[in-house]
């Protein structure tokens, strides 16, 4: 099922999200398919998380991949390590629709969470990832690119941003 995506300036989207008890995972199985569901039924989109269809919960999912058939979704995460390096690129959101903007990120983390099996999962990430993951959990804790993007420079508007 296609869920319907909050749209900035919708409160909900500042708000933070609560953590998922672990007894509680096998319940949201469903509602990580319809999430997934509706990742895929937007062009460009990434990663999408939960509190951006009305649920606060501490869970997201994504897929980076070009031909859309990786998906993931993790649950309460943590980013529990990261680099010293970061890299401005330009994002876009699903909550945001028509902003671009240039968003300064780690350029790799390592993410700590539950899988949809219940099992603790440790996932390093780098690159457009990386950007994701950290995409995300700013949504869980109620935090938009309105926050933190600049403008981006004139030569580099126009070039696909992935939103997340
Ligand atoms: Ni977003």
């Amino acid at each position: 099922m296609i869920l319907s995506v909050l749209q900035q300036p919708d409160p909900r989207l500042r708000e933070k999200s609560g953590e998922v008890q672990p007894a509680d995972i096998p319940g949201l199985k469903e509602l990580a398919l319809n999430m997934l569901e509706t990742l895929y039924s937007i062009g460009n989109g990434v990663g999408l998380a939960a509190p951006q269809v009305g649920r606060p919960l501490r869970m997201f999912v994504y897929d980076v991949s070009s031909d859309r058939n990786q998906p993931g979704v993790l649950i309460n995460p943590e980013i529990i390590s990261h680099n010293n390096a970061t890299a401005k690129n330009i994002e876009g959101c699903l909550s945001c629709r028509g902003f671009e903007g240039l968003v300064e990120r780690y350029t790799k983390v390592t993410v700590r969470a539950f899988n949809l099996d219940g099992k603790r999962a440790t996932v390093k990430a780098d690159g457009l990832l990386a950007r994701v993951f950290q995409h995300e959990i700013d949504h869980l804790d109620g935090v938009i690119i309105l926050d933190k993007a600049e403008p981006v420079p004139p030569e580099q508007q126009g070039a696909g941003a992935r939103v997340v």
